[in-house]
């Protein structure tokens, strides 16, 4: 045997989903939110609100604990620790509840099938035979567990962006594919002079336009229906925002996508490329790594490198002007291209 390694790590990767499954169901039963603004319970208590065992009830405690969702106090009070309180609270505005919901109850069963992904090289969400796109509204649970899920991943990545990038020459953002307007929202926010224009499908736009009107941003945030297969994309604006778009397809259709924005510019316009980017040498990082393969189990794309995307650009008149990383939750970075 070779002293040098250990199975360790594997036992770690494998135990992945029994904390993945930890997280879902505390979450499912509100235990974070049910802790919010200091409150603690005993192992005692979260049982008896949930009508429960004393010992899985402690179990699930005690392994949420070992995970740093809660902190465990003297006389056996649970808490939310900081990470929790932030996130896992909902009704905060970067609650990620959504998404958990989206993994647990849309891709955990999914990935019991990922060996037909593979084999067969398509989704397995959702059945391309009978659904025309994983975006159809053909399940209106799922639609609406998608759309909180999108919002989870967007509203704190956008926000990263918002402080990454400097917006002030950007008067006028086109978001295509700009569906929950989560990323206009927050850039509006944080940049007071700036308009923005979601370009998305009739009843994405429909959906959509409720959460610019709570955000009270109806006068700085339009809409445009269409479609950026078949419709050409609205003038008028200086930088076009394509977030988490691209990862959804194929290599030929990114491309078309790509072209349309470069159409839509003017000289010097800037197309903002908002990805989980898979290093160029595509030995990581992990997540991308990751999100690319789930992006096998949802879609007909993948995550896409930089370098990948900069040949495309350069082929539709844009010039590359490099990737701005950050810590998000749909991307890690944001790719700037100008049109010359
Ligand atoms: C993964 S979501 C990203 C949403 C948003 N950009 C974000 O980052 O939060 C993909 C978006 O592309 C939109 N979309 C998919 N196909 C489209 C099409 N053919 N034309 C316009 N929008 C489309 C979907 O409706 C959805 O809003």
């Amino acid at each position: 045997m070779n002293e040098q390694v250990t199975p360790v790590p594997l036992m770690e990767l494998t135990s992945g989903v029994y904390a993945f499954k930890a997280l879902a169901l505390a979450t499912d039963l509100e235990l974070f939110t049910d802790l919010a603004d200091g409150r603690t319970v005993t192992a005692a208590g979260f049982a008896e609100k949930h009508g429960l065992q004393l010992r899985p009830a402690e179990l699930l405690l005690t392994a949420c604990t070992a995970l740093g969702l809660l902190r465990l106090e003297a006389g056996g009070m649970y808490r939310n620790t900081p990470m929790s309180e932030e996130f896992l609270v909902k009704g905060k505005a970067y609650y990620f509840g959504g998404w958990i919901t989206v993994v647990d109850r849309h891709e955990y069963p999914a990935y019991l099938k990922l060996a037909d992904s593979l084999r067969g090289n398509h989704p397995t969400t959702w059945d391309p035979k009978r659904q025309e796109s994983l975006f159809a509204p053909d399940d209106p649970v799922m639609t609406e567990h998608f759309w909180e899920g999108m919002h989870a991943l967007s509203a704190y990545t956008a926000r990263l962006l918002a402080g990454a990038l400097d917006f002030s020459k950007i008067g006028r953002l086109l978001d295509v594919g700009g569906g929950g307007a989560a990323f206009d929202i927050e850039l509006c926010r944080r940049w007071p002079h700036l308009k923005a224009t979601v370009f998305d499908l009739s009843f994405v736009c429909d959906l959509t336009r409720p959460r610019v009107a709570a955000a009270a941003l109806e006068e700085r945030i339009a809409f445009a229906v269409g479609d950026f297969f078949t419709d050409p994309l609205p003038a008028g604006h200086d930088a076009v925002l394509l977030s988490n778009i691209l990862h959804d397809w194929g290599e030929d259709d990114v491309q078309k996508i790509i072209v349309a924005c470069a159409d839509a510019l003017p000289t010097g316009g800037l197309v903002l490329i908002c990805e989980s980017f898979v290093a160029d040498d595509k030995q990581g990082p992990p997540l991308a790594a990751l999100m690319s393969l789930n992006m096998l189990v949802e879609t007909w794309g993948k995550n896409y490198t930089a370098a990948e995307y900069s040949g495309w650009l350069r082929a539709a008149g844009l010039e590359p002007e490099g990737v701005t990383p950050f810590d998000g939750l749909g991307a890690n970075g944001v790719l700037v291209a100008r049109k010359h």
